[in-house]
């Protein structure tokens, strides 16, 4: 067994749903969830050794805003990405997982959550993402943030920090470690966050559930 094994057990069926009863309660009570160890034991293997095999040259410098390639601003942050496709079979499990958490959420909240966008980052030591918000209000785009970590073995004193800002005063924060398989989601408008800098290369996933942005008398498209 690897580190990574022994430190999960049970990944059948009941407790996949039970994660996402778990997101659905947390959502409700507070518009956040943190679950440590909680993507499925296969599927955060197969992400992780997806991103041994990944080239250097797979990720992209990251942007900021609708001109992400263009307004490339390292002031901000300094991380690269590599959106995810699902040409590749792990790549697939990760948006077949996320599709269905999106389909009990939408059951069990009615957030009409319709599409979904997901990117791999790779944070190298130092590397930083400062204090923002996924989404403008009003803007009615991204409305569910969704964070997965794949960091075997990360350490306290690693550093590499999701700070969100639950607080009202914007000030009160909640510190997640990127630990391997912990999964977080957030209502994007709602909750100012930042990713502090890591003393060792640091992997998430990020992903945003949006709802369906068709103006008004234009029909929507099936879901
Ligand atoms: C983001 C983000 C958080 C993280 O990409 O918008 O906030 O912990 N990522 O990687
Ligand atoms: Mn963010």
């Amino acid at each position: 067994m690897t580190a990574i094994q022994a430190a999960r057990c049970d990944d059948g069926e009941g407790s996949r749903t039970h994660l996402y009863e778990t997101i659905a309660n947390d959502l409700r009570a507070t518009g956040y969830s943190i679950n440590v160890n909680a993507l499925p034991q296969d599927l955060a293997e197969s992400l992780w050794h997806y991103l041994q095999g990944l080239s250097n040259r797979a990720f992209d410098p990251a942007g900021i805003g609708r001109d992400r390639d263009r307004m490339l601003n390292n002031f901000v942050r300094s991380d690269e990405i590599c959106w995810i496709t699902g040409e590749d079979e792990p790549c697939r499990r990760w948006l077949a997982w996320a599709s269905e958490l999106q389909t009990y959420l939408n059951r069990r909240l009615l957030l009409g959550l319709f599409s979904f966008e997901s990117h791999f980052a790779h944070y190298a030591p130092g590397d930083f993402y400062k204090k923002h918000l996924d989404a403008f209000k009003g803007e009615a785009n991204r409305t569910l943030s969704l964070v997965a970590y794949l960091n075997p073995g990360w350490q306290p004193d690693d550093g590499g920090e999701l700070v969100l800002y639950t607080g009202d005063d914007g000030l009160q924060s909640t510190r997640v470690t990127p630990g391997f398989g912990t999964v977080v989601a957030f209502l994007s408008e709602d909750f100012p966050h930042e990713v502090l800098p890591a003393a060792r290369d640091r992997y998430s996933i990020a992903g945003w559930y949006r709802v369906n942005t068709s103006h008004a008398g234009r029909v929507d498209p099936p879901s």
